[in-house]
């Protein structure tokens, strides 16, 4: 059975085998234990001038065939609002710390040229020219808020700290949000054809500032988020800063930041609100190398090994933002700042790209929709430490939700997970304790175990959302779910699953993988029962009286 499950859990479940000797794992939902709201933000997205994110993703131009919104692919934008994206990161990334954000703005045709962050990746190196190296910054800041408007998400800016000083930031701050007529900046923003303010609230200082971001130590990164942090205008608007956290499980980072920050000479800026951590799912090489090509995968052609050693990789979440909260809590003790999960996925090798110029672009299989699944989950259950994170990156990079090339244009398996997952965003998390046998598979000739089935569970009224990962590829799980104190009165499942899990999407087979509704017995009291197919990814809608 599952480890590490508390001995209250333990007893829960010992009464339920009791009664159901058929089922082979349990859920127990316990909707009096609250973990706190799960805000919408905990979904959000991330999109960087790198590859084919910008160009040929989002942006196709004002004059392109393929159909668009001023510019922006409209196919796009409907699809995030089918999954009510709630706030979108841009423009970086590392290339957020070679930006200058004047460059974007004014008349398109006049902006400048500039050399793109990415020019000199391994996997830029088959390209020879074109807007992926050369980046005409036709795509600027009112280009992407009126992405986000049209979206229905928030923006959320990630500001240059490594090359540009504070009072470039400042600018920028005053070029979106300062009032309509005020300055020489809020002229500039009109002309550009957005005479009221954008009123832009989330603002990364700097991105990843202990590696491309400035390779800073974390004291001296402390003393520059000071300065970009203090007396920033307002112009009204509740300011939310996100200070560069860390990578991975990199507590030192995190704690001497927080020293120099909060210890001997105490300093918290008014605005701080979040902390970042990356993580991405990319070492399968399961200890045979370190290099950072040859330990990744590929995304189409894996063995039963790699999907669970991806799961595994992804999984190592939880740990992350436990540990990170932990040594955050030992010097921020009334836990002001949230943890922002602003970089995650997995990571494969080149390959798969669909068009060469898509730079860390990849394919995206169910297997990639159950890891996004499970991290959605982990966010789900830690409501009251994440409060942002973004899915890195949005379309044709990654881990995307979306595939595009000129005028086609398809959603990943990804995007469902979004998409059943919405329910969650603003809802009450409530505990959810899951028991299932373990998977053990093969691990290079030793046995290695992955939890059984796992999930998050949210209540909206009477409306109970249970989202569960049975990571399984070959068995599925008879479960019997039972609500705690509650009469189930309706149910409904949606599953994404499928029978290949190197299934995924193309332009020639675009519904390869899709989500489908399936039925459930009638629920019985208190309890219902569902089968949970081999590596899927399930949400049940149970209404409750
Ligand atoms: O998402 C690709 C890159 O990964 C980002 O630019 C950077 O922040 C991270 O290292």
């Amino acid at each position: 059975m599952q480890s590490g499950l508390t001995a209250s859990a333990t007893a829960l479940f010992g009464r339920g085998q009791t009664t159901a000797t058929s089922f082979d794992s349990h859920i127990e939902v316990l909707i009096d234990e609250p973990l706190g709201t799960i805000l919408p933000t905990v979904y959000g997205h991330f999109t960087e001038h790198l590859g084919g994110v910008i160009y040929d993703g989002i942006w196709v131009g004002e004059g392109s065939k393929t159909p668009n919104t001023g510019g922006v692919r409209t196919a796009l934008v409907e699809a995030l609002r089918r999954i009510h994206a709630p706030v979108i990161r841009w423009p970086g990334g590392c290339f957020a710390d070679s930006y200058d954000w004047k460059d974007g703005v004014g008349p398109r045709g006049q902006r400048p040229r500039r050399t793109n962050f990415w020019v000199d990746d391994p996997d830029a190196k088959r390209l020879r020219d074109g807007v992926q190296l050369y980046e005409d910054n036709s795509f600027g800041t009112n280009e992407f808020v009126r992405f986000c408007r049209l979206s229905g998400a928030e923006p959320y800016l990630a500001a240059n700290l490594r090359s540009l000083p504070p009072l470039e930031f400042d600018h920028w701050v005053e070029y979106c949000n300062s009032p309509a007529g005020s300055t020489m900046l809020a002229e500039l923003r009109a002309k550009d054809g957005a005479p009221e303010p954008f009123n832009v609230r989330y603002w990364g200082i700097g991105n990843e500032s202990w590696g491309c971001g400035g390779n800073f130590l974390p004291q001296d990164y402390a003393t520059e988020f000071r300065r970009f942090t203090s007396w920033v205008p307002s112009y009204g608007v509740d300011l939310a800063f996100i200070a560069s956290g860390p990578n991975v499980d990199d507590w030192d980072w995190s704690s001497r930041f927080f020293e120099e920050m909060l210890g001997r000479r105490r300093y918290f800026p008014l605005n701080w609100w979040g902390w970042s951590v990356h993580h991405y799912a990319e070492n399968l090489s399961r200890g045979r190398t370190d290099e950072w090509i040859a330990r990744k995968g590929d995304a189409l052609q894996f063995e039963s090994v790699e999907y669970y050693e991806l799961l595994r990789e992804a999984d190592r979440m939880e740990g992350i933002i436990i540990g990170q909260w932990n040594v955050m809590g030992q010097f921020d003790r009334k836990h002001r700042v949230k943890l922002v999960v602003d970089e995650y996925g997995p990571w494969y090798r080149p390959g798969t790209q669909i068009d060469p110029t898509h730079i860390l672009g990849q394919q995206l299989t169910m297997r990639d929709a159950v890891a996004t699944a499970l991290t959605l989950d982990t966010f789900n259950r830690h409501p009251e430490k994440v409060g942002m994170a973004a899915c890195a990156q949005l379309i044709n990079c990654l881990n995307a939700l979306f595939l595009a090339h000129a005028d086609r244009f398809i959603v990943t398996p990804n995007f469902y997970v979004f998409e059943t997952y919405a329910a969650h965003q603003g809802a009450q998390a409530v505990r959810a304790e899951f028991a299932a046998p373990d998977v053990t598979y093969d691990r290079d000739g030793n046995p290695a175990h992955f939890w059984g089935l796992n999930g998050s569970a949210s209540l909206r009224g009477k409306d109970l959302t249970l989202t569960v990962v049975n990571p399984h590829l070959t068995q599925q799980r008879a479960t019997e779910v039972t609500v705690h104190g509650a009469h189930i009165a309706s149910s409904a499942a949606v599953v994404l699953a499928h029978s290949a899990i190197h299934a995924h999407n193309t332009f020639e087979q675009p519904d390869a993988v899709q989500p489908r509704n399936m039925p459930l017995p009638p629920a019985q009291g208190e309890q219902a029962r569902f089968t949970f197919p081999p590596a899927s990814v399930t949400r049940l809608t149970l209404g409750l009286t």
